[in-house]
């Protein structure tokens, strides 16, 4: 990482955690959208880059990112008030679930080397993504730091931590993401 960007592991607030994370993930998805448009212009099937997309896709996104929201944001909402069937966090569920479905539809169209269904399945992803982002920014966390309270928050940060720990996290701040950008 270089030493004039912002640390976000380092901020007290998981909030703060969760919002670096995006930005992360927001990154990934404007890289995802330009191969594409290199997979559609040139006719070049780059596996490794998809590789490293699915590798993100399982070991930050779902196994790290989803994993703090919904074991631990999401029920802390859900304690303060939130109905987790009809709610917010139930929305937000299952566009995680989305995003895994068009995941592996990617991996699908990549097994096969299918460009346009591989190029359609992505778009589908980087539009949901950046969707239910934006609503997590905007709507969710907002609402989280108006509804949690303190130690609840200074508690979910420590669960973070510990779990960034165990989930070696310490491979994605050397690389926000592990895509094959040459080309
Ligand atoms: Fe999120």
């Amino acid at each position: 990482m270089d030493s004039g960007a912002l640390d976000w592991t380092r901020s007290a607030d998981p909030i703060d955690v969760l919002l670096g994370e995006h930005r992360t993930i927001l990154q990934v998805v404007d890289e995802v959208e330009r191969e594409s448009r290199r997979l559609e212009a040139a006719a070049v099937l780059r596996e490794a880059f998809w590789q490293d997309l699915l590798h993100f896709a399982d070991e930050f996104d779902g196994k790290l990112h989803h994993h703090k929201e919904e074991q631990l944001l999401f029920p802390a909402l859900e304690r303060a008030g939130l109905q987790p069937d009809s709610g917010p966090t139930a929305v937000l569920r299952d566009e995680h679930l989305r995003t895994h479905f068009w995941r592996t539809r990617i991996e699908q169209a990549l097994q096969t080397r299918d460009r346009a269904r591989l190029a359609a399945s992505a778009a589908s992803y980087v539009d949901l993504v950046r969707m239910h982002v934006l609503k997590e920014n905007q709507i969710l966390f907002p609402l989280a730091r108006k509804l949690i309270a303190a130690d609840d928050l200074e508690r979910m940060h420590r669960e973070f931590r510990l779990l960034a720990a165990d989930q070696r996290t310490h491979y994605w701040l050397k690389h926000p993401y592990a895509l094959d950008d040459a080309c």
